[in-house]
């Protein structure tokens, strides 16, 4: 994917709950680093109470999607209507910003280099629930968070961006998460911009940056 787009790329967020994430990259696009590179034009909720879905309404998203997972009798009745719905949408990029579910393997398989995970810490270190609270419970004395792309495990994706944070001896679950998650405002419409303005490829699970078309 490289630069040269005359429109705004289409986004399309994935999301299950308060949505902080989807507001910096709404508001990014707004005002900030992707102001003119990026749109989001769909949200997507798994969850009818998520406070993303409110976030969603009030700058104005075109389509904001509830698929609520408990009105599927089964998983893949949901993950069809997933997939489905995303096929149907065809943005530039998929965004997951506090998505709660994996997403299916046929889904993946078609948006892959396409889409986008955050989580609150240096992976490979704590992937899955609770990364905060297996930080601290590990005793590492540095966390962060990482934006990668999504493959078919969990949150074991190539990695775009990382940035680490101190952990404090008296940090407690949500001191930490407060402090990571300053920092996921700021990194994850970084990497959507790096990965709309920059000519990237694959060597193996190492995602090269090739020279900026930025100059
Ligand atoms: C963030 O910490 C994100 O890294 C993780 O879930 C949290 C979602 O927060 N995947 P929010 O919904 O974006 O506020």
């Amino acid at each position: 994917m490289t630069t040269g787009r005359a429109e705004p790329a289409r986004l399309a967020v994935l999301v299950s709950g308060r949505g902080s994430n989807l507001q910096a990259i709404l508001d990014a696009c707004a005002r900030g680093e992707l102001a003119g590179l990026a749109r989001v034009e769909a949200v997507i909720s798994d969850n009818p109470r998520a406070q993303a879905l409110d976030r969603a309404r009030a700058a104005g998203v075109p389509m904001v999607y509830l698929l609520a997972r408990s009105s599927f009798r089964r998983r893949e009745e949901y993950d069809r209507a997933l997939d489905e719905l995303l096929e149907h949408l065809h943005p530039d990029l998929v965004c997951l910003a506090g998505y709660m579910r994996l997403v299916a393997p046929a889904t993946v398989a078609r948006w892959r280099g396409r889409m986008l995970n955050i989580h609150p810490a240096l992976l490979p270190a704590f992937p899955g629930l609770h990364a905060q609270r297996q930080a601290l419970e590990y005793g590492v004395r540095v966390s962060g968070c990482t934006v990668h792309l999504v493959d078919e495990g969990m949150d074991t994706g190539p990695i775009l961006l990382q940035e680490a944070v101190p952990v404090y001896p008296d940090d407690t679950e949500d001191t930490l998460a407060a402090r990571i998650l300053q920092v996921e405002h700021r990194l994850y419409p970084a990497a959507i911009r790096l990965i709309l303005t920059r000519r990237w490829r694959l060597e193996g699970r190492k995602v090269i940056f090739e020279e900026s078309d930025e100059g």
